[in-house]
């Protein structure tokens, strides 16, 4: 028996998938080609962690560092490792716009390899079908080291999204595969195959002050994350702790030092770990941590570094009792063994598995009725800031009967006559754009293809969320009271539930 979920993205857009028996919410949301953030696939990295607001589920198997048991406990849960029980809603935290940027594999020129420092390289690529790579700022690739057979390493771009040529940044391990021929082999002209892009960990809409901690070459990442800033309108602070082993390793200071100007707001620090460094910041980021930094907890964090600095500041904030509102992070992992790299079979093999999977199409159906109850609801929204106390009482009294006719079409969780509802519901939506008197935005209404939806989908016998009627109502209501905070909740609950009828309908109807 399969199920329903809805995968509520932070963004507000919701996407539906079917899970069947026995499959997992990530497998089936691959299929759906909906990438939610994955990495392990093995409940061992919390990458894919989402929260469930509803419905029942096996967990599966991981371990406590992807998912301790208080988060459990709280409805944290891990998709790649679920198997739902019934229907369910989860929220997955990140914008449906990742969702949407699919892994692929490129071809590129190696055009520029620089020593930055004794232990550090960056290099460039130019990348075949540019105009096909589209990346958030602190996403990876998965690079082919050439000459190796095929084996992937995983590097996170230091530039951009809008920078044609793309960068990255290497701390040479020694003995290491890539690092031995970014050293020793690598040419400008050589030809290089990566995947990608892959994670979630990049710049969320800033909403508050940000303290960005990078370790070592972990400041790629965050150098795409600034390099994104900069060219965004942000009234809030930034500040980066750049940590490294020794003095050698600090790199790209004078891009830090230019981004102080283009960055309102941004400052930086750097701390060396070597007793006997030179630097006047000596030991871990978090010895450098100030009260300012943290805000009690009002800062997102994004940290990129080693897996043991990682782990270090999450033990440190803890200690400290500090919850920041949004901590992003990425552990740069030694891929020692390759078939035990963290990053790059997990993330390839469900982007392979949709690609297997054509015929099966749900979630780009459902997306379209999707957008199209959000676009209604967005005009909705618009609609209400220019009516609210502005309607005659003649007016509130034709609203309320809409809602009220709209409603003796439906008994409870029934249909009493699904078409009379589909033009009883319409009349009632239309409504308003009516009454602002502005015909661009009942056109805009008009456009959409809600009504031809509904008609095409709902019968008698389809269940209806029953709190539509009771929103319809509300709606009315808070336009009575002059309360727009009421009638923008009631309007956006209303969407949820409208999308939830329709979903389950579109279900029937397929089987
Ligand atoms: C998401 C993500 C993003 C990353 N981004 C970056 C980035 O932007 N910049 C960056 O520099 N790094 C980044 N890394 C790390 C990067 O992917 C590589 O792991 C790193 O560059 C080392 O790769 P290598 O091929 O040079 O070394 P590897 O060949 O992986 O070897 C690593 C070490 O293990 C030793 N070793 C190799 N084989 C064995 C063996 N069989 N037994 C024992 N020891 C062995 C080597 O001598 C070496 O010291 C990232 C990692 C992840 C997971
Ligand atoms: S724990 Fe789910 S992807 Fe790693």
């Amino acid at each position: 028996m399969s199920h329903q979920v809805a995968l509520a993205f932070e963004d507000g857009i919701t996407r539906f998938i079917k899970v069947g028996a026995n499959e997992t919410v990530a497998d089936a949301s691959y299929k759906a080609r909906i990438n939610i953030p994955l990495d392990c696939r093995d409940g061992a990295c919390g990458t894919c962690k989402a929260f469930c607001e509803s419905g029942k589920y096996d967990g599966g198997d991981y371990i406590e560092e992807a998912l301790t048991d208080d988060e459990a406990e709280a409805g944290y849960c891990l998709p790649c490792q679920m198997v739902p029980e019934s229907d369910l809603v989860l929220q997955i935290p990140t914008t449906s716009d990742v969702a949407k940027t699919s892994a692929a594999s490129f071809e590129s020129t190696l055009s520029e390899i620089r020593r930055i420092s004794e232990t550090t390289y960056a290099f460039s690529l130019e990348v075949d079908k540019r105009e096909d790579l589209s990346f958030l700022p602190g996403q990876y690739v998965n690079i082919e080291v050439p000459g190796s057979g095929g084996q992937t390493r995983s590097y996170s771009f230091s530039s951009g999204p809008e920078v044609d040529i793309v960068s990255f940044l290497i701390r040479i391990t020694d003995g290491g595969l890539m690092s031995t021929y970014m050293r020793d082999t690598a040419q400008v002209g050589d030809r290089i195959t990566f995947t990608g892009p892959m994670g979630s960990f990049f710049l969320r809409e800033p909403k508050r002050q940000s303290l960005l901690l990078a370790g070592g070459t972990g400041l790629a990442p965050l150098l795409a994350i600034l390099e994104k800033l900069a060219g965004m309108d942000n009234p809030h602070p930034v500040h980066l702790i750049y940590g490294v082993n020794t003095d050698i390793d600090l790199v790209e200071l004078d891009v830090l030092q230019d981004y102080t100007q283009r960055i309102a707001g941004f400052s930086f620090d750097t701390v060396v770990g070597d007793p006997d460094s030179a630097s006047q910041k000596k030991g871990y980021v978090t010895n450098h941590f100030e009260p300012q930094h943290l805000a009690e907890g009002d800062v997102d964090i994004y940290l990129c570094g080693p897996p043991p600095m990682v782990e270090g500041v999450r033990r440190h904030l803890e200690a400290e009792g500090l919850k920041p509102q949004n901590f992003y992070y990425e552990k740069f992992a030694l891929a020692v063994v390759p078939d035990a790299e963290p990053a790059a079979p997990a993330a390839e093999a469900p982007a392979a598995q949709a690609a297997a999977d054509q015929g099966y199409e749900i979630g780009e159906e459902h997306a379209s009725f999707e957008a199209q109850f959000d676009a209604r609801m967005a005009l909705e929204l618009a609609v209400v800031e220019l009516t609210m106390g502005k309607l005659a009482e003649g007016q509130l009294g034709e609203f309320k009967v809409l809602a009220e006719l709209a409603g003796k079409t439906l008994d409870g969780e029934k249909f009493i006559n699904a078409e009379e509802f589909t033009v009883t519901n319409d009349a009632f939506h239309e409504f308003l754009f009516k009454a602002v008197g502005n015909e661009h935005l009942l056109q805009a209404y008009r456009r959409l293809d809600v009504p031809a939806l509904m008609a095409a989908v709902l019968r008698q016998e389809h269940w209806i969320d029953g709190a539509v009627d009771a929103d319809h109502l509300g709606i009315v209501a808070a336009f009575e009271k002059q309360d727009i905070a009421a009638a923008r909740a009631a309007i956006t609950a209303h969407n949820q539930h409208a999308k939830a009828t329709m979903a389950a309908a579109s279900k029937a109807a397929a089987q």
